[in-house]
């Protein structure tokens, strides 16, 4: 009998190495152990040993059939490996780093965004954010920008239908929800937030009805600024400009500030800006934000009185910043989402 499992486990263990599939393998375990298998035959005439040899020979029956079980369940942690392995493609190794060269990076409107937050963070202005949707009370009304003002007509801004329910967002019956027009929206809403000294940078998305062109676009970004204190003056608003626009057009640049005129700033301006070290456009002012002394009007809205304090505020387009910047010439490309725009500011 002894020599019988010998043989029966020598075959199997010859065998099992050729085996691939776990169809194979039970299909060959079958002619081992299966009903008509030969080990079962040998388990069988066991039956004709004398009683007294029985115990010997079932002990070695047993041994053989563990011998073979684990070559089977060998065989088959075998292949259940290698079938992992193809479903998970060659040579996999977790701690390796990713083979995908394409890391994602901000945009570059994004980027320059940073820079000019981090900018007037360093001075003491903390970010503010508000809504894109508005009621024309704050974008406009609070703002003092009186009904018939151009800004509010139909071909400017994107209003939103009436029965429209924005929530956490209330509104005056004859009020329409729009989306906002510029960022200044946000010194109304921090204004009635908060009491002076207020010192605030708001970055944010902005929509006018505008034709797209080189320079226009109906989405576009804004960065506004406002400062509210005791004896703010038009010194500090010139002095903060002037640190900004040196960080980021190089130390050479000189601002000026030309008379201009918005309804919620007195007096107003458009700041122009030089820098020798701006290479091509290095000649020429440039004109790149609209900013003043917040009107005691607006002051009077927010309940903050204007015999006491008084304030600066400014905004800015962040896309003409960026153009100017990165050498862009046509505010389309930020949009368009082409990757081989977007790769030479990765
Ligand atoms: N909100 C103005 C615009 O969009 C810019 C501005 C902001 C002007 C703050 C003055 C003060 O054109």
């Amino acid at each position: 009998m002894q020599t019988e499992l010998d043989s029966i486990i020598e075959v199997v263990y010859e065998k099992v190495p050729y085996l691939t599939t776990r169809a194979e393998v039970e299909l060959y375990k079958a002619t081992i152990l299966g009903p008509k298998g030969t080990m079962t035959a040998v388990m069988k005439s066991m039956g004709q040993l004398p009683k007294e040899e029985r115990p010997a020979a079932g002990k070695l029956i047993n041994q053989a059939k563990s011998s073979v079980i684990t070559a089977f369940n060998d065989v088959l942690q075998r292949i259940d490996a290698s079938e992992m392995a193809t479903r998970l493609g060659p040579s996999i190794d977790p701690s390796l780093p990713s083979p995908d060269p394409d890391r994602g990076t901000l945009h570059p409107i994004s980027q320059v965004r940073e820079e000019i937050v981090q900018l007037f963070s360093r001075i003491g202005f903390t970010v503010a954010e508000a809504t894109e949707v508005e009621t024309e009370y704050y974008c406009f009304d609070a703002l003092n920008i009186p009904a018939d003002h151009p800004a509010r007509d139909m071909q400017d801004s994107y209003y939103l239908p009436d029965q429209l329910t924005v929530a956490n967002m209330s509104k005056h019956a004859d009020e329409k929800y729009l989306l906002r027009t510029h960022t200044s929206t946000v010194q109304i809403r921090t204004m009635l937030e908060s009491k002076p000294p207020i010192r605030i940078i708001a970055p944010g998305r902005c929509f006018r009805r505008d034709t797209p062109d080189a320079t226009h676009s109906a989405n576009f970004h804004q960065i506004e600024g406002l400062y509210v204190d005791e004896n703010v003056s038009l010194l500090d608003l010139k002095a903060t400009l002037d640190h900004f626009v040196r960080s980021i057009f190089g130390s050479k640049a000189k601002t000026r500030l030309r008379p201009s005129f918005f309804p919620f700033t007195e007096p107003s301006f458009e700041m122009d800006f030089y820098s020798p070290d701006l290479g091509k456009l290095s000649n020429k002012w440039l004109e790149i934000m609209g900013c003043g002394m917040v009107d005691p009007e607006v002051f009077k809205s927010v309940d903050i009185n204007p015999d006491r304090f008084t304030g600066y505020a400014f905004g800015m387009g962040i896309e003409r910043i960026s153009m100017i910047l990165q050498g862009v010439d046509d505010i389309r490309y930020y949009y368009q989402n082409d990757i081989r725009f977007l790769k030479q500011f990765a």
